[in-house]
């Protein structure tokens, strides 16, 4: 007899990004912090995911709000204790849930002291931690790498005389992988809050971890856009997707691997042909290279139903696959295809094949939130101010109820609330049966509960655009997904079944309840969730 599959819990599970700075202040100095989070548990417990991923934590002098890290195994103070820290994770899995950190092995805080040791002089133990380089005859720069926020990868070190090399800020200097000693220190990190309990790790942009052994300058890029950040002026062909990086990634999960069911998550943005080579050999690389299909991709039904086609057919056998629907650094789903369209996204994302995240707020259909120039804060902002490249709209407090600061804070938020959250929060759309927060946990709830949408396979299924459909099969249970990516009504046409069932969920909820067979007729913007009889 055939062995019944196991899955695990990041597999069948939902998994909810909660960028710290911005989802609960507890002490009201305007930053969200740990004991916010805490107290928040109860709501995502409610709302029914399965773990969260919190942005980093760890002490920082946030040049990159956490993403430079000057203390791998501490918290920053603006965030709590550790003893908070082990509160949240106690509580946490209290609930069942699962907690995940964000790890940045890539670069540290130019005032992490192993970069203070490596830049005292080229002499130190340390030098070779980070990527030094001469200049070139002229006095200018090792090659042509450009730095991701703007101006050049390259930083002149007067005392030392040679430059360092940083693929987002200054100050984040890039750490020297090859070295393994860095290897060594960055995988007792690993240990270190694996000890404590964590369920796993986001890696921070995975892909650039390795360089080319011999910096050779990277392409130009034909194709570049003035509007488009000046790191796309050049092709990252060197820089960036080495191979040697698998065998790294491999390392980082064998150490995973020395705990039980810890997950490994790749932060890629990569072509799916080269995303899904991060699975590794034998898939002992990385369990989930987050798929940001869903956030770069044309919101119209083709694409949409080509590219999920194209990632199913490249994933490798026993790879299992992902979905992502926004993030810190990227604009909110709402803001990209539109509020009519927020729902339909939302059934997209939590009836695909593969481990939903979601970013915190995307629940109750929060808003990109425009940032007055003077009060822009992310580094991407500001080094760009023509290009409109600021992540801060994307990043604004938790919408919790109608009062002060949306219940966020009770000082000043360290970014502005949307001035929307007096009739958009938390609060008023749990009362509200209709609300899309009371659509979301509807969805998450169904998903959760049914081995067709979690773990079951995908068939997709005829349809004309603007309508994307597919089915979720596990054993005999079949679940019918329709979705009407256009504003306009259409019908859904089944070309080889007559399809006979009961709607169970709907953008629109008074459909459900009722049964189909054959044709389906379907508003502007609609979706339906169909159990086939
Ligand atoms: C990716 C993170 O998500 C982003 O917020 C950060 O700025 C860069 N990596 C650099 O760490
Ligand atoms: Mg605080």
């Amino acid at each position: 007899m055939a062995q019944q599959q196991q899955f695990l819990w990041w597999q069948s599970g939902i998994i909810y990004q909660i960028y710290p700075r911005s989802f609960q202040d507890s002490d009201g100095d305007g930053v969200g912090d740990l004991k916010g989070i805490i107290s928040r548990l109860d709501y995502l417990q409610w709302l029914g995911v399965s773990a969260i991923w919190v942005s980093p934590i760890y002490p920082s002098p946030m040049a990159d709000f956490g993403y430079d890290i000057s203390d791998y195994c501490g918290i920053h103070p603006l965030f709590g204790t550790m003893d908070d820290f082990d509160a949240l994770l106690a509580e946490v899995h209290m609930r069942d849930l699962k907690l995940i950190l964000d790890l940045v092995p890539n670069h540290t805080s130019d005032q992490h002291p192993w970069f203070l040791e490596s830049k005292s002089s080229k002499d130190s133990p340390k030098r070779d931690w980070y990527i030094w380089k001469d200049a070139k005859e002229d006095g200018s720069e090792p090659n042509n790498w450009l730095s991701v926020f703007g101006g050049s990868g390259w930083e002149w070190d007067e005392q030392t005389q040679q430059y360092y090399y940083h693929a987002f800020l200054k100050e984040q200097p890039d750490l020297n992988w090859r070295n393994p000693e860095v290897q060594q220190a960055m995988f007792d990190v690993m240990r270190f809050w694996l000890d404590k309990g964590v369920d796993g790790f986001r890696v921070d942009v995975m892909w650039h971890m390795v360089k080319d052994d011999e910096l050779r300058d990277n392409p130009p890029n034909p194709n570049y856009k003035q509007h488009e950040a000046t790191y796309e002026q050049l092709i990252p062909a060197y820089s960036t997707d080495q191979p040697e990086v698998h065998d790294l990634v491999e390392k980082m999960r064998k150490v995973t691997d020395e705990y039980k069911k810890r997950v490994l998550i790749g932060e890629i943005y990569l072509p799916i042909h080269r995303l899904v080579t991060y699975y590794g050999h034998d898939n002992k690389g990385t369990h989930l290279p987050f798929n940001f299909m869903l956030i770069n991709i044309d919101w119209n039904a083709e694409t949409i139903k080509s590219k999920i086609d194209e990632y199913e057919g490249a994933l490798p056998v026993g790879g299992w696959p992902n979905w992502v629907i926004g993030n810190h650094d990227q604009p909110r789903i709402t803001s990209r295809v539109g509020t009519s369209q927020a729902k339909t996204a939302g059934m997209l994302l939590l009836t695909l094949r593969g481990t939903p995240t979601m970013y915190y707020g995307d629940e109750l259909g929060m808003r990109d939130v425009p940032v007055p120039p003077e009060e822009v804060q992310d580094p991407q902002g500001l080094n760009m101010p023509d290009k409109d490249l600021s992540r801060d709209p994307a990043r604004t407090p938790m919408q919790w109820s109608d009062s002060e600061n949306a219940g966020f804070t009770t000082g000043k938020p360290w970014l502005r609330v949307a001035e929307s959250y007096r009739r958009l929060n938390v609060k008023k759309q749990q009362a509200e049966e209709e609300s899309m927060l009371q659509y979301y946990r509807r969805l998450i709830r169904l998903r959760q509960a049914e081995p067709a949408l979690h773990i079951g396979d995908y068939i997709p299924v005829q349809a004309k655009s603007p309508l994307l459909a597919y089915i979720r099969q596990h054993d005999s249970k079949r679940i019918l997904i329709v979705l009407n990516l256009s504003h306009k009504p259409c019908m859904f046409r089944p070309q080889h079944e007559r399809y006979k069932g009961t709607i169970v969920l709907g953008t629109a909820s008074e459909r459900e309840n009722s049964k189909v067979d054959g044709n389906i007729s379907l508003s502007g913007d609609e979706g339906i969730v169909v159990v086939l009889s």
